[in-house]
């Protein structure tokens, strides 16, 4: 039995007031709260066995080297990866990607090939291809959305995923407007003809299972902090014999084996990606928040907040009126983020009175700002939940909004 006020009490801050109510915390898109458990790890390490990683004979090092290369593992085991060397740690999502855009794409885009996208897509997994089409002379291709319900246009894949694609980058669950894509079949039509696939799991890996073998993909990207863990750390996963094939991205100590004057050889993986002294806490911390992830179990997790969602858009619907509500409205098909718009406030007013009632949540373009294009506004005001978020928390959240909205459209703003 999911218990979510127990769950509440490992987050310290959540029983923190806010302005003096109590908070309601709904900006998970943008990071996580801790829980007690990866404050602690990090607290463990500073406190006993701060020392380098890979570089000591000495008890500390060694230590710290095992929980850190533990930590990989328990990423590793987490998405499904083969083995603990197809995870890359990197400093977050966007240089996960960016590592693939100025590695494997330098050396494999070619003049005339196509990179897929959908319009869901953070700045990061769109802004780092552009570069690659134009020093390469390829091109991005958009795959369509539906008017209807901001969902993918899945009919007309066929005519975006061609045998000119060579790369398909897509977002699994949109950080935006909290959409779930068909990633699967996605990258299943992209293998029918050919092309290498990456997966922004950023957003779906802390809120449902996510498997690199069902899924079939190249490379998945990670962020620790939007998954219980700390800023800082990230991680890419990489198909091991793509990896092996790849060139280094950053160059210096530790991802060589060899050195002279004129010449290195490269380590092996993970370690040529890694050059330079790594973020050693975070990443323990990273693998602690694993451990938490797993104890509660990631399809109870799934199902707290599809409980959650399917709450929030029955309260939503009272305003329908007044607030557009984006995505579709089956709860299965997407994450517990509520993005909404309303012609009679503006979204970064309408955070403004939420904070004031102790409610945080995120306004603006989130990153997003093609996304934003498609859906005819500059931003939303954007809700988005974890496992620690109770249906009362909702139920404030939408309280606010209506008192908001009888406050701006009475003039006083
Ligand atoms: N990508 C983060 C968000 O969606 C920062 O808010």
């Amino acid at each position: 039995m999911y218990d979510v006020q127990k769950i509440r009490k490992d987050f310290p801050i959540l029983s923190r007031k806010v302005y003096d109510k109590p908070l309601v915390y709904l900006d998970n898109a943008a990071t996580t709260q801790k829980p007690r458990q990866v404050i602690q790890a990090l607290v463990d390490y500073y406190e006993g066995y701060n020392a380098n990683v890979h570089r000591g004979v000495h008890a500390l090092s060694q230590e710290a080297t095992e929980r850190y290369e533990e930590a990989r593992g328990k990423v590793a085991r987490f998405i499904g990866a083969e083995s603990p060397d197809e995870i890359i740690w990197t400093r977050n999502a966007s240089e996960s990607l960016n590592l693939v855009a100025y590695t494997w794409a330098q050396e494999n885009i070619r003049e005339g090939d196509e990179i897929v996208v959908t319009p869901y897509e953070h700045h990061s997994n769109l802004v780092p291809w552009q570069k690659v089409a134009r020093d390469k002379g390829a091109s991005l291709r958009i795959l369509p959305m539906r008017e209807e319900d901001n969902s993918l246009d899945m009919e007309r894949v066929d005519e975006f995923i061609t045998p000119r694609t060579k790369l398909l980058a897509v977002v699994h669950m949109s950080n935006g407007i909290g959409i779930i894509n068909p990633v699967e079949e996605l990258a299943r039509r992209a293998r029918a003809v050919g092309a290498t696939v990456l997966i922004d799991a950023t957003q779906s890996a802390p809120h449902l299972p996510v498997d690199v073998q069902g899924l079939d993909c190249d490379f998945l990207t990670l962020s620790g902090h939007k998954m219980l863990g700390p800023t800082g750390i990230g991680a890419l996963y990489g198909r091991r014999e793509i990896l092996e094939r790849m060139e280094p991205f950053l160059r210096g100590g530790e991802m060589v084996l060899e050195v002279w004057y004129d010449r290195a050889t490269w380590n092996d993986l993970p370690m040529k990606f890694e050059a330079g002294t790594p973020n050693i806490a975070d990443a323990i911390g990273f693998g602690a928040a694993i451990d938490y992830l797993e104890a509660v179990g990631m399809e109870n997790v799934r199902d707290h907040e599809i409980a959650l969602t399917a709450h929030a858009l029955e309260a939503f619907k009272e305003l329908e009126e007044e607030i557009d509500v984006f995505g579709p409205r089956d709860p299965e098909r997407r994450g517990a983020i509520i993005s909404f718009h309303s012609d009679i406030v503006h979204p970064h007013d309408l955070g403004t009175f939420l904070d004031r009632d102790g409610i945080a949540v995120r306004t603006g373009h989130h990153c997003t700002m093609p996304l934003m294009r498609e859906l005819g506004v500059i931003a939303t005001a954007r809700a988005s939940c974890y496992l620690y978020n109770t249906e009362e928390e909702i139920d404030a959240l939408v309280d606010s909004v209506k008192r908001a909205l009888r406050y701006f459209s009475d003039g006083a703003g």
